[in-house]
This record gives C-alpha cells, structure tokens and sequence, in this order.
C-alpha cells in the first residue's frame, strides 16, 4: 500500500513516515519545508534503510498534487501539513486559514479528482476548548478560542460534510493531545523554530544550556499542585495510532474521530521533576502568571481508540523524558 504523507518532513510526520516504512508500506511525502528541512527524512532513510520518496511542495498547489496521484497509486493520505503556533495565529489568522483551512480543501479536491477518497488528518485536542471535565471523551462539546483552533474545528466539518455529500470517503479524524519525546535513535526528534512555545521542549532546551530558565504559567490552577495538568503523549505511540488508522480505513467505516491520548494527566512540576529525574540535569524555573488561553486540565479518555483501533499508548513518562533528553542532548542545536 501507498501512502501519501503530507507534511512528513515535520515533527510527527517524520516519526509516522519511519513506522509506514518499517511497517512496509510505500511513502511518498509532499512538504514545503517552511517549518522544517529535508534532514529529518534523510535521517529517516538512515534509520529505516529504506528510501523516501520526497517532493518538495505546496499543498496548495493543486496540479502538483495531480501530478503526484496521477504517477503513483496513493491508497490513503496522511494529512500533517499545518501550521500549528497558536499565537502567531493570533497575529496572522489569513495566513493559517488559506494555509491550513484552504490547503486541506486543494488536497480534498485533487483526491476526489484522482479517486482517492481516504485520509486521515490531524485534528488536535484543542477543538475541545475549556473542557467542563476530564477525562474528555469523543463527544465532548467543540469550540475554538484561536485562529489555529478554528482551523482545526472547521477542517473537520470541512470533512464531515464531504462525507455527507459522497459516502465512499473514509476519513479519521485525530485528535492529538499533546505529543513529546523522539525516536528511540536520537537522529530525529522536535525542532522548533526560535523560542519553543511547548512545555516539554522549552525544558529540554533548559537543561541543555541554550535557554537560562523555565517560567512555569501560573501555580494557582484548580490542579493538585497548581500547574496545568496536560496529558503527554509519546510520538511513536502517536505515530503508530496513525498505522491503525489507515488500517480502519480499509474497513470502509465512513468517518470516524479518534481521542489519541495516553488518558493521564501531569502537571507542569511532575514534568520538571520527571525531566531531572531522567536526564540528572537541573531545570531552575520560576512561577509567573498565567498564559492566557490555557486551561487548568486536559487529558484523554482513550478508550474509544482502544476499542475501535486495538491502539493503546504503551510508553510511559520515563520512556518520553528519555527520548526527548537523548535527542536534545545529541542534537543541542537541533537538526
Ligand atoms: P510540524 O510543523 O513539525 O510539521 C508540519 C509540516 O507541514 C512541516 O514540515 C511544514 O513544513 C509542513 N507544511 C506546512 N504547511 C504546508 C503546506 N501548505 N504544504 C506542504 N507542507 C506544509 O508540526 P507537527 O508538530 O509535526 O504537527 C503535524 C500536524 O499535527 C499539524 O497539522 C499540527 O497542527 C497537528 N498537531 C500537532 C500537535 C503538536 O503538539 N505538535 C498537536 C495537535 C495537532
Ligand atoms: C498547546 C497549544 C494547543 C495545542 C497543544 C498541543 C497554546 C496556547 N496551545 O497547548 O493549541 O493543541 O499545545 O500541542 O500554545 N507551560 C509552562 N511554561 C512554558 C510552556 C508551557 O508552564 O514555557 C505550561 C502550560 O501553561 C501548560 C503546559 O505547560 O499548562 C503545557 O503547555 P504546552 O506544551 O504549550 O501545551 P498546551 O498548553 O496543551
């Protein structure tokens, strides 16, 4: 089976893109490198053994992705390319919506075009907005407080009414919590542009020197503790969340959401604590305000995947302060 992966030069696209290939599938990636570069699939290649089939390119760029249907037999596309900082979409919302809203529709086109009807997207937690409890289930009520938010809500009803209107489509819709660590190699892993604007990556740059000091948003959170509670998720449980996703596809099961989350929650000082615990490094930090838009506590009921993917996030806390510090600590300026 072919695979398209869009954005798969990114963070989770290049870790999903080593899983497709040493599951055996055939990879084809499409992305523009604006926020990454070609390393991360050259390192993919070294890591697999196997070659990428890359094109660096627009999803926006409907008669590219024409030419690419039309050369190779794609049965599914995974559909990563975005842009995903909240707050720049706060200063530049036309250029998340023609990027993100307008890009999915020229990729939805040319597949319905070229007969390509199953896709798996991702969609991100942050369609739940202000959860009124946790754990969150599938059916929680959506709303957006951003631009990338409401990216993200309006691409999947983008989807949903595509289905409405032709039910050979098969689409996943996956709802990320929030992702962490690296490859088990070290070789790849999340490089973020300047000053990260995450938690786990702002530690791992602390501890590695290049940043002086983490500010904690805020300790007066409705939390055991005070600190925003997020549920992380290991990157190769994600990734992997994905193969099972493609796979459901084959059964036709029109459209579909999917919570991918581990279903616990750590707030900010565990991370930090976890984080020391692992690397040996310290982590000096202080409490500050609030971030605004943040929420106390978000974490997963993850059971709807378990039950419908057979997936389930196997690696714990440890396993994702271990990976993200091996490749921070290999990696200090990133690729
Ligand atoms: P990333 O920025 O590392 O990867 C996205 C990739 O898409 C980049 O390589 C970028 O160059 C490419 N891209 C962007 N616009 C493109 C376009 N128009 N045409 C072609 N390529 C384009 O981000 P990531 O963390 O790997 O996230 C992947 C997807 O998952 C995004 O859609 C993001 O919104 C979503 N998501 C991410 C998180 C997270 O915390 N990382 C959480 C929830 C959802
Ligand atoms: C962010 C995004 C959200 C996205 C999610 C998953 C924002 C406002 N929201 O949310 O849209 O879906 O990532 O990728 O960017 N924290 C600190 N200090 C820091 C950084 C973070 O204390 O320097 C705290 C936050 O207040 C929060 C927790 O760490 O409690 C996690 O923050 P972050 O990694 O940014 O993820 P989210 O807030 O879940």
């Amino acid at each position: 089976m072919k695979i398209l992966v869009t954005g798969g030069a990114g963070y989770i696209g290049s870790h999903t893109v080593v899983e497709l290939l040493e599951t055996d599938y055939e990879v084809v990636v499409i992305d523009n490198l604006s926020n990454s570069s070609e390393e991360p699939l050259r390192r993919v290649e070294q890591i697999t053994g196997k070659s990428v089939d890359f094109i660096q390119g627009n999803i926006l760029d409907g008669e590219l992705l024409d030419q690419i249907f039309s050369q190779d037999k794609i049965d599914s596309v995974i559909h990563f390319a975005g842009l995903k900082a909240v707050g720049e979409s706060v200063q530049i919302p036309l250029k998340y919506y023609e990027n993100n809203i307008s890009g999915t529709v020229v990729l939805c086109e040319a597949m319905a075009r070229n007969g390509v009807k199953n896709i798996v997207f991702s969609s991100s937690a942050t369609v739940y907005g202000d959860p009124h409890a946790v754990p969150i289930t599938e059916n929680f009520p959506t709303s957006a407080t951003n631009p990338y938010g409401r990216s993200k809500l309006f691409i999947e009803e983008i989807l949903r009414d595509i289905y409405v209107s032709d039910n050979d489509w098969n689409i996943a819709l996956l709802r990320y919590f929030n992702p962490v660590g690296a490859h088990k190699s070290g070789r790849i892993g999340e490089d973020p542009n300047g000053i990260p604007n995450n938690l786990m990556p702002f530690i791992s740059q602390v501890a590695v020197g290049k940043l002086p000091l983490l500010s904690v948003f805020g300790d007066d959170y409705d939390t055991h503790d005070g600190t925003g509670v997020r549920d992380y998720i290991h990157v190769v449980d994600l990734s992997q969340g994905h193969l099972k996703a493609v796979e459901r596809l084959q059964d036709n099961p029109g459209i579909v959401t999917y919570n991918l989350g581990t279903g616990k929650g750590y707030s900010v000082l565990e991370m930090v604590e976890a984080f020391k615990n692992i690397s040996g490094k310290d982590v000096p930090y202080k409490i500050v305000e609030r971030r605004p838009g943040d929420i106390a506590s978000c974490y997963a009921d993850p059971s709807y995947a378990a039950k419908e993917l057979g997936w389930k996030a196997e690696r714990g806390i440890d396993e994702m302060m271990e990976d993200a510090w091996r490749w921070q600590s290999q990696n200090p300026q990133g690729y």
